[in-house]
């Protein structure tokens, strides 16, 4: 639905150039919500406004339900832009309008007139939860209100992709779980294809089927949350379901065992403990529910050295999970990551 090839992105600034983005291959799906994280100055906003040409690539492409924005002129452009909706982190609505008002607007430009612009703004504020404040002004709503006005906004042009720049980040955290809710909501009643901005990875794992980590202006890892946490090593998997490190011990071998909805955990743990008589130590987990199927992962310990737990590891491994087995704490010191680095524990030269 949406794909940038080789995306760049130069800004020119004090006899400088800036590159905010460097070569960016997106591809979001019809249909998904796609969430893309990254420290300040990643990019990310660069790469949003770019993709509805906010922004003029400095070169690449971007392509949106099959059409190459970059080719086109301004009518065309305008024409293309009226089916991406775009919200706000700061909601940008005029305040000497009403909300009523502020809907009108872009049904106004769209050329929509006098009983049909109200009806369909009455409508949009019913789809998003607001019909009731029809008449109030902006300073007489809450933030959440505010962005509910900003999606319904948004909405106007009965677009095919909404995207979102932060559009929860000047929200607390229940008022920014609604909002999540009515951007799912939006995707699964009208099909709506969702990319948006966030720096919580929470909001990735509520709300998103795919998620994308950015850094000095490239995409670093991208996928589903199911094939980020199959990918060993994975940053944003290790950031989503984050279980910390811990060695193995004496007389202990610790493992982290990644879901990736093929199996259930409680079986599988309660079915290693029966059958090979051990006594299973649950030490973390990070599991999610994600559409009745279980991803995430889990951190076991095992009594006994590796040595004593090959048929049990291997029992694990014959489920489909993925198992890194913690190193012993004596030979930790000359592979392990500088504290802080979110390298799970057990990918670098660990018995296997
Ligand atoms: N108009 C501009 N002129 C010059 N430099 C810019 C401009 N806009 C962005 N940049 C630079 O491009 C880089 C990427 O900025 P961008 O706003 O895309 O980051 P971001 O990932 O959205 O960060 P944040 O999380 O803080 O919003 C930064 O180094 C920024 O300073
Ligand atoms: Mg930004």
């Amino acid at each position: 639905m949406i794909t940038t090839t080789n995306l760049k992105k130069a800004y020119r600034s004090r006899g400088r150039d800036i590159v905010a983005l460097d070569g960016v291959d997106l591809h979001v799906r019809e249909g998904e919500v796609f969430g893309v994280v990254g420290r300040s100055g990643a990019g990310k906003s660069t790469l949003i406004r770019c993709v509805n040409l906010l922004e003029r690539p400095t070169s690449g492409t971007v392509t949106v339900a099959g059409q190459d924005l970059t080719a086109l002129h301004r009518r065309g452009l305008r024409a293309a832009r009226g089916r991406i909706g775009m919200v706000f982190q700061h909601f940008n609505l005029l305040s000497a309008r009403t909300v009523q008002q502020n809907v009108e607007l872009p049904l106004e430009i769209l050329g929509l007139r006098g009983a049909q612009r109200s009806r369909r703004a009455g409508e949009l504020l019913e789809l998003v939860g607001l019909a009731d404040r029809a008449g109030a002004y902006p300073a007489q709503l809450s933030g959440g209100q505010k962005q509910r006005v900003g999606i319904a906004r948004a909405l106007a042009g009965k677009p095919r992709v909404l995207l979102s720049d932060e559009a929860t980040s000047a929200l607390d955290p229940q008022t920014t779980r609604s909002i999540l809710h009515l951007l799912r909501d939006l995707n699964r009643q009208l099909g709506l294809t969702i990319l948006l901005i966030t720096h919580e990875m929470d909001v990735i794992k509520t709300v998103c089927d795919s998620a994308a980590l950015m850094r000095d202006g490239r995409i670093v890892e991208s996928g589903t949350v199911a094939e980020l946490l199959a990918t060993p090593g994975s940053e944003l998997a290790g950031a989503l379901f984050p279980i910390g490190q811990v060695p193995s011990g004496a007389g202990r071998t610790v493992i982290d065992l990644t879901f990736h909805g093929d199996s259930t955990a409680q079986p599988v743990i309660s079915h290693l403990a029966r059958s090979y008589n051990v006594d299973v130590s649950i030490l973390g987990a990070a599991i999610e529910t994600i559409g009745g199927l279980q991803v995430g992962r889990m951190r076991i310990a095992l009594p006994g050295a590796f040595e004593d737990n090959v048929v049990p590891i291997g029992y694990l491994r014959e489920q489909g999970l993925r198992v890194d087995v913690a190193e012993p704490e004596r030979a930790r010191s000359s592979v392990t990551a500088s504290a802080g680095d979110p390298a799970p524990a057990g990918t670098p030269g660990g018995p296997r």
